[in-house]
């Protein structure tokens, strides 16, 4: 049976939704829990790679994002003071609204993880580094290797499955438009719907573009999914949203609730977050965001700015103006369940589905 994925949160602020727990009841289930590496420090990146290992004794893997916007990350001293000041005009509406100091300052700086990060994967060994929104230097694909470390990269575009087979990846993660969070690509298109080929369409043509195993991701909540991902060619999926709706999942209660509620229609593309072109549950901030035409600061300065709203909205519990990263398969979403109950109900619905698929395809 192939592997269920999951992925977990891409900000610190948010980081905490998807801790140790869930990685390892993914993987006590028979999946491969993935743990988010971004923005964490080296430290607390090894103590939560070590916690793992305390749940559980199955491999697992670690996400770090190689985005080259954060490789460094952007000079806040550069960014012209036009720009900032339009930010912070535009944040300063929801800042007055939620009583929080309004500001035109510069945001603080993105602190440059990304490096130290991949030492501690090295150190730490987990069985898979997962790569989100980059391509890796051969010598990363190369010292991954020699530690016995899978290496996996998820793209958005044909194109980009290519390069990052280039470059000796194990493992391409095709990734859908229909995922939640972050678009999986290292270029910033001024279109908000470029690099949105949907995952029926996109896994198909990775798969016949590269040499090798195609996990597919984006829209994939239920054994229907796992199912059909397998007719496209894909050796696997990886799920994000399923898992933000878990018990072992420390997302705030009303994103649960929202996507307990909400259907596909309830999602947006925007950058207004994070600075990057991601998919979130739409909400006042993103709606409003979006129709103020103000620009958006480099990829995570930007939520570096707004991270005064997202902590006072976190404390208030307001969904209005708290970013929940969340794709389109929110519309399945219809209970609370433990992350291994997910991955061992995914497995059996799919079974279930197999199972009756010569029974439906004679009545076609
Ligand atoms: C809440 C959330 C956080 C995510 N964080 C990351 C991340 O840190 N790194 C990453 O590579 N992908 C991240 N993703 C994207 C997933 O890797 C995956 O592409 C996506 O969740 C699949 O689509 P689905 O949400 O429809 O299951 C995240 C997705 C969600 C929903």
């Amino acid at each position: 049976m192939s592997l269920v994925f999951r992925t977990a949160l891409c900000e610190r602020l948010m980081g905490n939704v998807a801790g140790p727990e869930l990685v390892a009841e993914v993987s006590n289930a028979g999946g491969l829990g993935i743990l988010a590496g971004l923005s964490l420090s080296p430290d607390e990146l090894r103590a939560r790679i070590r916690r793992v290992r305390v749940l559980t004794s199955r491999p697992f893997g670690v996400n770090l994002w190689l985005h080259p916007g954060l490789r460094p990350p952007a000079d806040v001293a550069k960014i012209p003071d036009a720009t900032v000041r339009a930010v912070q005009e535009t944040l300063n509406r929801f800042r007055e609204r939620l009583g929080v100091p309004t500001t035109l300052g510069r945001p603080p700086a993105v602190p440059d993880v990304i490096d130290p990060a991949f030492a501690v994967i090295l150190e730490e060994r987990p069985a898979l580094w997962s790569i989100g929104l980059g391509n890796p230097d051969p010598q990363m694909v190369g010292e991954c290797r020699a530690r016995g470390i899978k290496v996996m990269a998820m793209v958005a575009t044909v194109e980009d499955a290519r390069a990052v087979a280039a470059r000796g990846v194990d493992i391409v993660v095709a990734q859908g438009g229909e995922a939640g969070g972050h678009r999986s690509t290292w270029v910033k298109t001024p279109a908000r719907e470029a690099a949105s080929v949907g995952t029926m369409a996109l896994v198909p043509q990775i798969v016949d573009a590269v040499p090798l195993p195609v996990i597919a991701s984006g829209g994939i909540a239920d054994g229907r999914g796992l199912v059909a991902a397998l007719a496209l060619g894909a050796a696997g999926v990886l799920l994000g949203t399923r898992f933000v709706a878990t018990r072992e999942s420390q997302a705030p209660e009303m994103w649960k609730k929202r996507l307990l509620e909400g259907d596909g229609t309830d999602t947006t593309v925007t950058d207004a977050v994070s600075g990057l072109w991601a998919r979130y549950l739409k909400n006042t901030f993103t709606v409003e965001y979006d129709a103020s035409g103000a620009p958006v600061l480099p990829a995570l300065v930007q939520s570096a700015a707004a991270r005064d709203i997202f902590t006072e909205a976190a404390k208030r519990q307001d969904p209005g103006h708290f970013p929940m990263p969340t794709g389109q398969s929110v519309g399945l979403i219809r209970d609370l369940p433990g992350a291994g109950e997910v991955v061992q109900a995914i497995v059996r619905e799919a079974r279930d589905v197999l199972a009756a698929l010569p029974r439906r395809t004679r009545q076609v």
